[in-house]
């Protein structure tokens, strides 16, 4: 049996690692944006959590969900390089949507590049599927897929 390593909510010490591994893993070729003061507002925001797995004393992955009504949103989420294809993303993603599931949302909706083969892979293995492209959706020049996954059935009749 496999177990998940230990998630925890981030503190605000992590928001410059957090920040930097967003810059560098998912916001390449593109303005940076989710910079340290980003970062420590979603922290400190009660409608989101910001999820964090260590490995080695170091940060090793993390995402951030906010809570919108029925539906939650991924924002952002990476794994180090160095820790990718060891289940770490596979555990905070599971711990996300429990918290999810406790928030009571009925879905979790997420972008992702449309050239991010191994984050489309990730997420459809997790069960998430893709609802259609939206043009220019990073930058003006990069194109999107949005991804979601339903929790439980819908409430509309
Ligand atoms: C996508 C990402 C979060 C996956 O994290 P991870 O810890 O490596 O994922 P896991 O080890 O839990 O992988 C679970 C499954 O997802 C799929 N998967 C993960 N990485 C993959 C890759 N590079 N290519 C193809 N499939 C992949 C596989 O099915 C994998 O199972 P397997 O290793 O038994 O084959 C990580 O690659 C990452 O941070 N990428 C850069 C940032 C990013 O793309 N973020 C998400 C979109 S915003």
């Amino acid at each position: 049996m496999t177990v998940d390593p230990p998630i925890h909510l981030a503190t605000p010490g992590d928001a410059g690692r957090i920040a930097a591994l967003s810059r560098d893993l998912i916001e390449h070729g593109l303005p940076w944006t989710w910079r340290p003061a980003r970062v420590l507002r979603s922290i400190r925001d009660p409608e989101t959590n910001v999820a964090v797995v260590r490995q080695d004393g170091d940060l090793a992955g993390f995402g951030i969900m906010e809570y919108l009504d029925q539906d939650s949103h991924l924002v952002l989420f990476a794994v180090r390089a160095a820790s990718q294809r060891r289940g770490l993303g596979s555990a905070l993603l599971r711990w996300l949507e429990a918290s999810a599931i406790a928030a009571g949302a009925q879905r979790i909706r997420l972008d992702a590049r449309r050239d991010n083969v191994a984050g489309r892979s990730f997420y459809n293995e997790h069960g998430y599927h893709e609802l259609g492209i939206r043009p220019g959706r990073y930058g003006g020049a990069i194109d999107g897929i949005r991804l979601e996954k339903w929790l439980r059935p819908s409430d509309v009749a």
